[in-house]
């Protein structure tokens, strides 16, 4: 796709030539050959293995909630990376925390303590309320493989053979990419041509009570892993009392609930924890993405139940709670968990639907808008089902960085303290990529 947008405006924090052919505020382009979006597609195209397909624009810089790309056209950013960014870009205080501890120490191992990830289990802990202990990881499928892994230890400490320590997930979820967690994700897609698949889960529709009911009747369920906004399977809240029906059902049947909050949590959806809104308690909860605001780290946080049953060598990582990434997240998450950023996103979210429904009345793209705080989903209506990728072009020429959740729909994740002015402009930007969509 070539983006052909004319929003081309400066970063003013940047140097004046920012943005030209030959620009000067990459500090490597000099040493990159060609340093133009097509020759760096084509390095993409010749040398990465080929398991993404971005568009053809590469980025360069950003700011708050804008990125420029190479040739210095600026985007909204309505996407966040994938929810990462949820202070934007260039968070003043993400990049004090960030390069002070990079003058101090950027690696220990874990045989030796450092401070950051210490002070970030205390905080994670003291801001869960149902955690006793973090383990800290690099990314979200390490932080879901790691509570797959303390499911079936806890399981083992209870003696229960193998065969009842069964997993319960969902159809449209998402877990990563590990083969554990493509197992866990209950979507043929990720998991086919790498079985023989890892045993031990059973997958269920989504918000249906009386199949968990079922499910629960085999007497073989040691968990249930779920997200409680489903992302990647198209912004899917789980319908009201359903987290805590499976609640009940984990007590009743002694099994764990392992919420998957790697891409609802961290503020995304009004809250600093997803499942306050549905006033249960989990065992198990795993965080990714904006716990680093684009620093990668990942986190299990274990309740009571679980809190000691690995100990000493049952598990490990070389880079988890790496000080860098630690120090980041600190400032993360006092920021994220902030009265400041989490009305905002309450104020941004009413804002962005506001303004898709304006846009719909004038194009009846969308059967619906769905989803909670800044993690929203609108459907496409029939006529217009498997198009998310198209319109995702469109709005990278109208400069808008926006995201799909799979093929019917697009995926709003900005970042959670994007400006009113930010969110019109992108808006806007929107709309008129839109009409072109619906003239193309
Ligand atoms: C809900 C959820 N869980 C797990 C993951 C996997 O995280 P990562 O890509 O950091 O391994 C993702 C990534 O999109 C996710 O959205």
């Amino acid at each position: 796709m070539q983006a052909t947008n004319d929003f081309v405006s400066h970063d003013p924090t940047m140097p004046q030539d920012a943005g030209q052919s030959e620009p000067t505020m990459s500090h490597d382009s000099k040493s990159v050959p060609g340093n133009n979006t097509p020759a760096l597609v084509a390095m993409a195209k010749r040398y990465w293995l080929p398991v993404y397909k971005p568009r053809a624009v590469v980025l360069d810089h950003g700011k708050g909630s804008r990125v420029w790309d190479s040739e210095g056209r600026n985007y909204i950013d309505f996407g966040a990376g994938i929810a990462v960014n949820a202070l934007g870009h260039q968070d003043p205080d993400l990049v004090d925390a960030l390069t002070t501890q990079a003058h101090k120490l950027w690696h220990s191992s874990n045989v030796f303590y450092t401070e950051p990830p210490l002070r970030l289990a205390q905080e994670l802990v003291r801001a869960a309320g149902f955690a006793e202990r973090v383990f800290l990881c690099n990314s979200g499928a390490e932080a879901n493989e790691a509570a797959i892994k303390l499911v079936r230890k806890w399981a083992t400490s209870q003696g229960r053979p193998p065969e009842r320590r069964v997993i319960l997930t969902f159809h449209g979820s998402f877990h990563g990419r590990t083969l554990a967690t493509v197992t866990a994700t209950a979507q043929p897609k990720y998991q086919e041509g790498y079985e023989p698949l890892p045993g031990g889960f059973r997958y269920l529709a989504f918000n249906d009570v009386a199949a968990l009911e079922t499910a629960f009747a085999h007497g073989d369920v040691a968990a249930v892993m779920l997200e409680p906004v489903q992302g990647e399977g198209g912004v899917v809240p789980a319908a009201p009392g359903f987290l805590r029906r499976v609640r009940e059902l984990c007590d009743q049947h002694d099994a764990l609930l392992v919420l998957d909050e790697i891409q609802c949590g961290m503020g995304r959806t009004g809250t600093l924890f997803a499942h306050v809104q549905d006033e249960i308690k989990p065992d198990i909860v795993t965080l990714a993405k904006a716990l680093g605001c684009g620093f990668p780290i990942g986190a299990m946080l274990a309740g009571d139940k679980v809190a000691q049953v690995m100990q000493y060598g049952a598990h490990g990582t070389t880079f988890g709670g790496n000080p860098m990434a630690a120090a980041v997240a600190r400032v993360a998450l006092a920021k994220l968990s902030s009265a400041a950023v989490l009305e905002n996103v309450q104020r941004q979210a009413r804002a962005l639907r506001t303004g898709l429904a304006v846009i719909n009345d004038d194009l009846q793209l969308f059967a619906e808008v769905r989803g909670r705080g800044l993690m929203i989903g609108a459907v496409l209506a029939d006529t217009w089902k498997g198009r998310a990728g198209d319109v995702l072009d469109h709005a990278a020429a109208h400069g808008l960085l926006l995201l799909q959740a799979g093929p019917d729909v697009l995926r709003f994740l900005p970042p959670l303290n994007i400006s009113d002015a930010d969110v019109a402009e992108g808006l806007d930007r929107l709309h008129a990529a839109l009409r072109d969509f619906v003239a193309a």
